[in-house]
């Protein structure tokens, strides 16, 4: 029987490589909980190490608290909670906060009030009150499918209303995507940095998540290349348009190549669609460069609202009875009465409206951000809800956000957003469009302004 074998840094003693790369295979999957370590002596002799230093490697590890040692059957990999990273963003609103953790659209006055008047209009159709309140079979989702491929196909993202499956929602569609493509054990790439939403669902799937560089032009190909080399994975989730968290674009170039390899190498695409651009903000979805392997993912949430969850996934023909399969096994199907909402809604020429609204607010807000922290390194890009801002040296981001929290401002650290062991870098999230308005933006950024002006705490006390 082949045992777990990782491959050591050259660097510093073995022990320690050792505990580093257990901990590496812990966070990303490949040693999931309540799996066994090897045993030590067989584990020194395949890594041509001495019994000692998988002892101190394994001492190291419990002390992070990651395995349990139990005395005569074997150290094992703890369980984890499966949601951590997206309570690290959640958290609990307190009064007063200015909330810019959240990736919220910005409040419209009106959008209460649009979703009241689409509520009473299907309230005396009776039609649409049957369709609610039955179970919904396939065919009777017709319409809706039919009213997003066209309001999608209108955006410039062209689909056919075949090939579309209606889901509750993004981080529903990237689930169903996930159980169709991938089975526990499997490996699934994304961006070194990534939505917390993923990288919680890989977790609970027993996914191992594989961490790909990326740079200002988005996932870097040949990197994903060499991983694909060394740990081939059978998915990629990417976000192509609007990487969250650092706003990155994936440059033409790059879309070509990332096609190219997916095709060499054979593997799927899951492409993030839900944070919404302006047609001429976005390149060419991924979908249309490869739609035999590319699964779209889009929600309603970042235009209409997150309450309704609601959305759709595009999806090549073959896989489409896969997914439909995940999404019986879910929950049957999405309500029919929420899908028939958002559809009207995006038919009436009202999410048109708002949207439009949207991407002048975010304009607006986006100026407001540039002026107060134009002189730092921060990166916008057009139609988007968040500013992502790299520290200047001194600063930390974890005791930067502490701070922020304590004077009544909440980002999100890049920490949350970290694939599998990558380290986070010194940067902050700020959901500009999540503020109640623009005045409570105003406060809150003069807060950041203020907190960044102040000298980093000293960090001398620990010797
Ligand atoms: C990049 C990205 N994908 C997916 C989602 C999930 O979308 P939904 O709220 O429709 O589940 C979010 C939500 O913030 C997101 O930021």
């Amino acid at each position: 029987m082949t045992i777990w074998n990782p491959e050591l840094s050259q660097e510093g003693p073995r022990y320690r490589a050792l505990a580093q790369a257990i901990e590496r295979a812990i966070n990303n999957g490949e040693l999931p909980p309540g799996e066994k370590l090897p045993p030590q002596r067989r584990l020194a002799d395949a890594l041509g190490v001495t019994v000692g230093t998988v002892t101190r490697a394994y001492a190291l590890v419990e002390q992070s608290g990651l395995v349990s040692a139990q005395v005569g059957s074997g150290t094992f990999v703890k369980a984890r909670p499966t949601a951590e990273g997206f309570a690290r963003v959640i958290g609990a609103p307190h009064e007063g906060l200015v909330d810019l953790g959240m990736s919220l659209p910005p409040p419209h006055p009106t959008r209460q009030a649009t979703l009241g008047r689409f509520m009473s209009a299907m309230a005396l159709e009776p039609a649409a009150l049957e369709q609610a309140i039955d179970y919904p079979l396939d065919d009777s989702m017709t319409t809706h499918r039919q009213r997003y491929a066209d309001w999608l196909t209108a955006q410039g993202l062209t689909v056919d209303a075949d090939e579309l499956l209606i889901t509750q929602g993004g981080m529903n569609g990237i689930a169903l995507a996930m159980s169709a493509l991938l089975s526990p054990g499997d490996r699934l790439a994304a961006e070194a940095l990534s939505y917390p939403g993923v990288i919680s669902a890989a977790r609970q799937q027993a996914l191992k998540m594989v961490a790909v560089p990326f740079d200002e032009q988005g996932i870097d190909v040949a990197a994903l290349a060499a991983r694909h080399e060394r740990t081939p994975f059978k998915a990629l989730y990417v976000m192509p348009e609007h990487h969250n968290p650092t706003t990155v674009q994936l440059s033409p170039e790059r879309r070509e190549a990332l096609v190219a390899l997916a095709r060499e190498r054979d593997f799927w695409l899951i492409e993030d669609g839900v944070m919404h651009l302006p047609p001429e903000a976005r390149g060419t979805p991924l979908y249309q460069l490869a739609p035999e392997r590319t699964i779209f993912v889009f929600s309603v949430a970042k235009i209409l609202g997150g309450g309704l969850r609601s959305g759709v996934v595009r999806s090549p023909a073959p896989l489409l009875e896969r997914l439909h399969i995940s999404l019986r096994n879910q929950c049957w199907a999405p309500p029919a009465l929420i899908a028939g909402i958002a559809g009207r809604w995006l038919d009436s020429g009202e999410a048109d409206r708002l949207l439009a609204w949207q991407f002048e607010e975010l304009e607006a807000r986006q100026a407001m951000v540039r002026e107060a922290l134009g002189e730092f390194d921060l990166s916008m890009r057009r139609g988007g809800f968040y500013a992502w801002l790299v520290l200047p040296a001194e600063h930390r981001a974890q005791a930067l956000v502490e701070t922020l929290e304590h004077s009544g401002v909440r980002v999100a650290s890049a920490e949350t957003f970290c694939v599998g062991s990558t380290a986070a870098p010194q940067a902050i999230r700020i959901c500009l469009s999540a503020a109640p308005g623009r005045e409570a933006l105003a406060q809150a950024l003069e807060i950041i302004v203020q907190a960044l002006a102040q000298n980093a705490p000293p960090r001398w006390q620990t010797v």
